[in-house]
């Protein structure tokens, strides 16, 4: 499949955007500083807090799982039995647990994953979602693939 481009150009903080890229939808998150910071925290409630399984490219095995801290890439896809998980990024609702600081919630089965697609224990997810090869073509162009 060709790469595909996405424009965030508009994409504030807070905000979640997809495109495709080989049939697969892939997410870039524009991340809070609050959400950084409350990724810090977390890597005890996590299964590979340090992306040791190679779910990443290379360049994408830090804390962020990214190119740059405030951006994720990462495909939509659950890690268990591929539905889509849904962007929470509000803190708390009550089913997602006192540690959760926003990320993505699977409604098939409930597993929870943060803002940097890694995911929580003891959940049926076994991996971190996968982040796609992707370059910045510019501050605000992103090419995928
Ligand atoms: Fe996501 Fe099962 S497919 S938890």
């Amino acid at each position: 499949g060709a790469p595909v481009e996405a424009d965030i150009s508009k994409l504030e903080p807070g905000q979640m955007m997809r495109v495709k890229w080989r049939g697969k939808p892939v997410w870039v998150v524009h991340r809070t500083e609050k959400n950084l910071k409350d990724m810090e925290g977390l890597t005890s409630v996590l299964l590979d807090p340090d992306s040791v399984d190679p779910q990443q490219p290379e360049y994408c095995q830090n804390p962020y799982r990214s190119r740059k801290p405030k951006y994720l890439v990462a495909v939509g896809i659950c890690t268990h039995l591929g539905c889509s998980p849904t962007y929470r990024p509000e803190v708390a609702p009550h089913d997602l647990g006192a540690d959760w600081v926003g990320g993505f919630f699977c409604p098939c089965h409930g597993s929870r994953f943060d803002l940097a697609g890694r995911v929580y224990s003891g959940v049926p997810a076994p991996k971190n979602l996968e982040i796609p090869p992707y370059m910045f073509l510019s501050d605000t162009r992103i090419l995928v693939g």
